[in-house]
């Protein structure tokens, strides 16, 4: 990852009260007018969504992306692989910007490539008589995308994930694929979000192994892997790991009339005793359409859940868990960074600008494009199906 380090904002930015920023934010704004579009993710703090001109989950942000002719500058409120998404899927004279270039994503970090060219090299040398299909979880590198769309596979989203799964085990876009040959997904690199959508397939468990890339064959043995059906990488997101079984129990002791519903990146534990999972878009329709008086316990990143408990108080929503489930990635991206990048375009300054090379540019739009092109947004619901049973 040869990513920029965040330099320090001149000192007039964090000197500056939160109503000097938004005048100077709004002014900016005006200035710039149609040559700007600002995309902000549900996780983004409540200040920095005001100024959205589109919110979303990562699915949507990168249709919209895909969708911003004649804008000079996308400023991408959200972590650096959406960021990067949307470079790629924007034409090559729209210049993207991430407010704080520290705004990572721990999960995304947890797939290098050089790992996932050595679990590829022992894979397919395991499996010669297997279709191996790769997807990339939005949530990893230009790199790994890259490495999915030259290998037949496609990117997907908390949103789009069974969709992307059905097509990667019909073969994918793998070359010299026959029907017949049995296919193997290699899933990057957020294990819960492929586990929790294979079970809801109904694929079993042990169908699915855990590739940990510091491990000979990813700590598997060489039957367990050609026998599975998934090879999930080891990644997860911290935010949502805090998220624990235990707290879905308390909600049913206490509160007996109160929905859980959760993000897909929780655990599969979790996942289970839920009610609904879903991706973000997901979760605010769900609360969006639910009628008042209506009681939720969400468990996904704190931002998300005090905005939509702030937007619909005739409804009681609290988040699964007491402590604080806050992505401090995204939670970089704030007022003065926003301003500070505003202002500097204003000037004809580019600051912060995210620049995929053009082979992985080549590669990833390649991946991104298939995942775009695959029809529907199946969430991945936790309907429980019983152990043992498996998809034709
Ligand atoms: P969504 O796909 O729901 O936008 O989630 C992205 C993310 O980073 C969740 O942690
Ligand atoms: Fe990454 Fe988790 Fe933050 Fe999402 S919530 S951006 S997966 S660290």
């Amino acid at each position: 990852m040869n990513r920029v380090w965040q330099q320090p904002l001149p000192k007039i930015y964090t000197q500056l009260s939160d109503a000097e920023l938004r005048l100077r934010i709004e002014s900016a704004r005006e200035a710039l007018g149609p040559k700007l579009a600002i995309l902000g993710h549900h996780y983004q703090q409540d200040a920095v969504i005001d100024f959205a001109d589109f919110t979303g989950d990562s699915f949507e942000l990168s249709r919209k992306a895909a969708d911003q002719k004649g804008v000079e500058y996308v400023v991408f409120c959200g972590v650096h692989f959406m960021a990067e998404s949307a470079d790629i899927l924007t034409d090559e004279s729209v210049r993207v910007i991430l407010p704080d270039l520290g705004a990572g994503c721990s999960m995304a970090d947890m797939a290098s490539l050089d790992q996932t060219l050595e679990c590829w090299a022992q894979l397919t040398e395991e499996c010669p008589d297997q279709t191996i299909v790769p997807v990339t979880y939005m949530n990893s590198s230009a790199a790994i995308k890259a490495f999915v769309g030259e290998h037949g596979g496609a990117v997907c989203t908390s949103s789009n994930c069974r969709n992307v799964l059905e097509w990667a085990l019909k073969g994918g876009a793998v070359e010299g694929h026959v029907p017949g040959r049995k296919v193997k997904v290699l899933f990057f690199p957020d294990q819960h979000l492929g586990r929790n959508t294979a079970y809801a397939m109904g694929y079993p468990l042990d169908r699915m192994v855990v590739w940990d890339p510091r491990q000979d064959l990813g700590g598997n043995d060489a039957r367990g892997l050609r026998d599975a059906d998934f090879v999930l990488w080891k990644g997860h997101c911290s935010v949502h790991a805090l998220f624990r079984p235990e707290h879905v129990d308390d909600v049913r002791r206490n509160h007996p009339d109160m929905k859980v519903i959760v993000h897909p990146e929780c655990k599969w534990e979790v996942v289970q005793k839920a009610d609904m999972a879903g991706s973000t878009a997901y979760i605010v329709k769900q609360v969006e359409a639910a009628p008042p008086g209506s009681e939720w316990a969400i468990g996904t990143e704190v931002h998300l859940v005090n905005r939509l408990r702030n937007q619909h108080p005739e409804q009681k929503i609290v988040v699964l868990s007491d402590c604080q489930c806050l992505c401090t990635t995204m939670y970089r991206i704030d007022l003065p960074h926003l301003c500070w990048v505003l202002e500097n375009l204003v000037e004809g300054n580019v600051v912060n600008e995210i620049k995929v090379d053009a082979h992985t540019r080549k590669w990833a739009t390649v991946a991104l494009e298939r995942m775009l092109a695959i029809k529907g947004t199946g969430n991945p619901i936790n309907k429980v199906q019983p152990v043992g049973t498996t998809v034709d």
